[in-house]
C-alpha cells in the first residue's frame, strides 16, 4: 500500500503528551472534579498485597466484611497489562502479555456476611437514584475520565490476575426447579436477508421448543475451547475478556411446556431455573401482553472488574448492548420482534427479576450480586407495538403480581473474596435509571416507507447480485441465519491481507443505519446517537483513510462542528446516494488504528477498523443513565458488525482497549462533547491452531426432545 501515513506527527505528539493532556467536557474541567483524596493514592496492585492466609477482615455496621489495603508508593509501578490478553482465557500459561506502568488506587477487599436464609418476609432494597441529575452527570463524567486508558497510564486495574478469586462464569440457583430446553436452532431456515425484511419469517408458536432455540441463539453456548489443560466456553453473545457479566431472565405467562413465572437462563446447561411461581394461573396472563414475554438483562460488574478494574463498568455496558443485539437477532430468526422497554426504572427491573430480594441474596458477597439493566419485550412480529404499549400501562400491575406467589433458588457465590472498586460503585449509583415517561417513537431515519422490499432502498436491490432474487441487499443475505449466529467468533489475529470490495463495505454500513421495523435496530427505542469513524485499510475500490458514517442526518452539523476543521468531508466515489458516508482524510490509517487500539495488531491487519463516537452532551443532560445506554448502542453496533462480518465471509473483533484521547485529539474532539466509546475491527481472521474446539453442548443436551 503506497498511501502516506495518516497524520503520524499529530499522533506522535499525542502519544508523547500522554497523561499530561487535560480535558474538559461541557466546559467542566474533568481533572478538577477528581478528588485526589485518600481513595486516589497511587499504589501497586492492591490484590498483590493480600497475605496468603487469614486476612484480617473487620465487620462493618452494614454487615459487609472489609479489609483496607494500605497503599505502598515505593513498589515498582510496572504491572501486567490486563487489557491485552483477550485472545486466550484466564488460566492459560502462555498468555501474550506485555507490561505497562499504571496507577492503582488504594483499595478495599470486601466480602459479604454469610447469613442463613430467614423464614421472615423478604426485605427488598430500593434501586433508585440517590443523586440529582447534575450530580449524576458529574459522576459519570468523572468515571469516564478516570477509566480512560492513556498510552503511558492505563486506567486503574488490579495489576495482576488473582486466580484464587477468579469469578465463576455461570450464575446458578440451587434448589430452583429446572426446565430442560431443547436445542432447536438447527430446524430454523430463515436466511440472513430474511432477518432484515419485515414479515419475511412467519412467527413460530411460543413454547419450550421455540424458547429453546431463542435462548440458544441469544445467550447459549456455541463452543468449548481447550488448551493446555484449560477449558472455556464461548457463547452466542461475546464478552470482553470472555468474562460474561450479563445474566438473562425470562418472564412468561403462557408458553407450551414452560411453567408461568420468572426463570433464570443457565447457559452452561441450557436450562431455565424457575425463580418465581405466580399465585394463580392467570396472574401473569393478566399483566403481560398476550402472546408476548419479557427478557430481563442484569450485570455482575465484579466478573469484569476482577480482570479490568475500573474500566470494567464500560465493558459490562458494551456486553449488555451485545446481548441486546443477540436477543433481537434470535427473535428475528423465529419471526418475533423485540424491543427494549424505555419506561421502566432500574428499580422496576430489579423487582421484576427478583434481584432486590435480600433474603435470597444475603448468602452472597455484595460484589457477586447482579445489577438490573433492562427489560426487552418479545412478541410476534406484528404485535410488538401493542405489546410495548401494554407493558407501559401494565408495569405497576406486574410488580404487584410479583409480591405474591412463591420464590425459590439460592444464588451461587462467584468468588471467595473480592476487591472493591469504589469508582464502579459510584458510577453504577449515579447511572441508575428512574422510571420515566416512554420516549416517543424515533423518527424514521430514512424518510420513506422502507421495509426492505420497496423500490427505493439505500442499496439497490440487485446489489452485488449474490442473494436469491428479490432479497439480495448484502452478499451474505442468501445464507442461513442460524449457522452464522452459531459460528460467530472474535478474530484473535487478522491476516493483514484479506480485503473487502467497496460494494460489500457499503452494504455492511447500510445495515448500521436504523430503519423502522427492521432488526436489530428496532430493538432500541431511541434515535441513533453513536456514529462510526472508519479506518479503511484494505477495500477494493475505496481509498485508504479516515471516513465517518452518519447514522442519522441530525448528526451532520454537530459532527462537522466537532471534528477537525481540516477534514475534507468528500463523498466517496461509488457510495450509494442514501448512505451518509464521508471521507475525512485519505492516507494509511493502519499505524494510527493499531496505536490507538492499545497497539493491538487486529486493528491494523484488518480490512477496516472502527471507532464509535457518541455525542455525550444531549444524552447525558437527559439523565446520567444515558451513559449506559450509549454503550449499549455501541455494543449493539458491535453485535451487528460481528454477524455482518460472518455473512460477508470475514470475521470481526470488539476492541474495548483503546487510548481514548489519542483518538479524540487526532479527530479534533479534545474539547467536544463527542467521545469514543468502543472500537471494532473487521477482516480476514487467522485461526489459533493451538486450541481444540468442542461443541457447546454434549449429548445429554443435544438429545433432548423438542
Ligand atoms: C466489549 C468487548 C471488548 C473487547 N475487547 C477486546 C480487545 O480489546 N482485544 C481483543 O483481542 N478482544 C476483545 N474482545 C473480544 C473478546 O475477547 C471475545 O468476545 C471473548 O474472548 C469471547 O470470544 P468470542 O467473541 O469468540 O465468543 C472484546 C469483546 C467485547 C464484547
Amino acid at each position: 500500500m503506497s498511501a502516506r501515513p495518516l497524520d503520524e506527527t499529530r499522533l506522535c505528539q499525542t502519544l508523547d503528551e500522554g497523561a499530561k493532556v487535560r480535558r474538559s467536557l461541557f466546559g467542566r474541567d474533568i481533572e478538577a472534579l477528581d478528588d485526589p483524596g485518600e481513595d486516589r493514592v497511587y499504589a501497586p496492585s492492591a490484590v498483590e498485597q493480600l497475605p496468603d492466609a487469614a486476612p484480617d477482615f473487620v465487620e462493618r455496621e452494614d454487615g459487609l466484611q472489609v479489609r483496607h489495603v494500605a497503599p505502598d508508593r515505593h513498589e515498582d509501578l510496572l504491572a501486567r497489562d490486563l487489557a491485552e490478553d483477550d485472545s486466550l482465557p484466564p488460566g492459560v500459561d502462555d498468555l501474550p502479555c506485555f507490561f505497562h506502568g499504571f496507577e492503582v488506587p488504594a483499595a478495599t477487599i470486601a466480602r459479604g456476611r454469610r447469613e442463613p436464609p430467614s423464614a421472615a418476609p423478604c426485605r427488598v432494597t430500593a434501586y433508585t437514584p440517590e443523586v440529582t441529575v447534575a450530580q449524576g452527570l458529574e459522576a459519570v463524567l468523572r468515571y469516564h475520565e478516570r477509566s480512560t486508558h492513556h498510552p503511558h497510564r492505563f486506567a486503574p486495574g488490579p495489576g495482576r490476575l488473582d486466580w484464587a478469586n477468579q469469578p465463576e462464569p455461570f450464575r446458578s440457583f440451587a434448589d430452583a426447579s429446572r426446565v430442560e430446553l431443547p436445542l432447536a436452532g438447527h430446524d430454523l431456515s430463515a436466511s440472513w436477508g430474511d432477518l432484515h425484511r419485515t414479515g419475511a419469517v412467519p412467527p413460530h408458536p411460543l413454547g419450550r421448543t421455540s424458547l429453546g432455540a431463542f435462548f440458544e441463539l441469544a445467550l447459549g453456548l456455541t463452543a468449548w475451547k481447550e488448551h493446555g489443560g484449560a477449558r472455556w466456553a464461548l457463547r452466542a453473545n461475546p464478552s470482553s475478556g470472555n468474562l460474561h457479566p450479563t445474566e438473562g431472565y425470562l418472564l412468561v405467562a403462557e408458553a407450551d411446556g414452560i411453567p408461568a413465572g420468572l426463570h433464570h437462563y443457565l447457559s452452561r446447561d441450557h436450562v431455565l431455573e424457575q425463580r418465581w411461581t405466580p399465585p394463580g394461573s392467570d396472574t401473569l396472563a393478566r399483566a403481560l401482553p398476550s402472546g408476548a414475554f419479557l427478557v430481563g438483562l442484569a450485570s455482575i460488574h465484579w466478573r469484569e472488574a476482577w480482570k479490568y478494574g475500573e474500566r470494567a463498568f464500560r465493558y459490562c455496558q458494551h456486553d449488555v448492548g451485545h446481548a441486546l443485539g443477540a436477543v433481537r437477532y434470535a427473535a428475528a430468526v423465529l419471526g418475533w420482534s423485540a424491543r427494549l422497554l424505555d419506561a421502566p426504572g432500574d428499580d422496576d427491573v430489579s423487582a421484576l427479576l427478583g434481584l432486590d430480594r435480600e433474603c435470597d441474596f444475603a448468602v452472597l458477597a455484595p460484589a457477586d450480586r447482579e445489577h438490573p439493566d433492562g427489560l426487552v419485550v418479545v412478541a410476534p412480529g406484528a404485535g410488538i407495538d401493542a405489546a410495548v404499549e401494554r407493558m407501559g400501562l401494565g408495569l405497576a400491575e406486574l410488580r404487584e403480581a410479583l409480591r405474591g406467589g412463591t420464590w425459590s433458588g439460592t444464588p451461587n457465590p462467584l468468588s471467595p473474596e473480592h476487591v472493591e472498586w469504589p469508582a464502579i460503585a459510584e458510577v453504577a449509583a449515579a447511572a441508575v435509571k428512574p422510571r420515566t415517561p416512554a420516549l416517543p417513537a424515533p423518527d424514521p431515519v430514512i424518510p420513506r416507507d422502507f421495509d426492505g422490499t420497496g423500490p427505493d432502498p439505500v442499496i439497490p436491490r440487485d446489489f452485488d447480485g449474490t442473494g436469491p432474487e428479490g432479497s439480495a441487499f448484502g452478499p451474505g443475505d442468501g445464507l442461513r441465519a442460524v449457522p452464522l449466529i452459531r459460528q460467530r467468533r472474535s478474530a484473535v489475529a487478522m491476516d493483514g491481507a484479506t480485503g473487502l470490495s467497496a460494494a460489500t463495505f457499503f452494504s455492511l454500513l447500510d445495515r448500521l443505519v436504523p430503519r423502522p421495523g427492521i432488526s436489530p435496530w428496532d430493538a432500541l427505542p431511541w434515535a441513533p446517537r453513536v456514529h462510526p469513524v472508519l479506518f479503511v485499510h484494505r477495500l477494493d475500490g475505496l481509498a485508504p483513510g479516515l471516513y465517518v458514517l452518519e447514522r442519522s442526518p441530525d448528526a451532520h452539523e454537530p459532527l462537522r462542528e466537532a471534528l477537525r476543521p481540516s477534514f475534507a468531508w468528500d463523498r466517496p466515489n461509488g457510495c450509494p446516494e442514501g448512505l451518509r458516508l464521508f471521507r475525512l482524510e485519505e492516507g494509511d490509517a493502519r499505524s494510527f488504528a493499531r496505536s490507538a487500539s492499545c497497539h493491538q495488531e487486529i486493528a491494523s491487519d484488518s480490512a477496516f477498523a472502527v471507532a464509535m463516537l457518541a455525542d455525550l452532551g444531549p444524552a447525558l443532560e437527559a439523565g446520567a443513565w444515558w451513559y449506559r445506554r450509549l454503550h449499549w448502542e455501541a455494543g449493539l453496533l458491535g453485535q451487528m458488525l460481528y454477524l455482518e462480518a460472518e455473512a460477508a465471509g470475514v470475521r470481526a473483533t470488539g476492541i474495548g482497549c483503546f487510548f481514548d484521547d489519542v483518538v479524540h485529539d487526532t479527530l479534533g474532539l479534545a474539547h467536544a462533547r463527542f467521545r469514543d466509546l468502543y472500537h471494532f475491527t473487521v477482516g480476514g481472521a487467522v485461526e489459533d491452531r493451538r486450541l481444540t474446539t468442542r461443541p457447546g453442548y454434549d449429548d445429554s443436551v443435544t438429545r433432548r426432545r423438542p
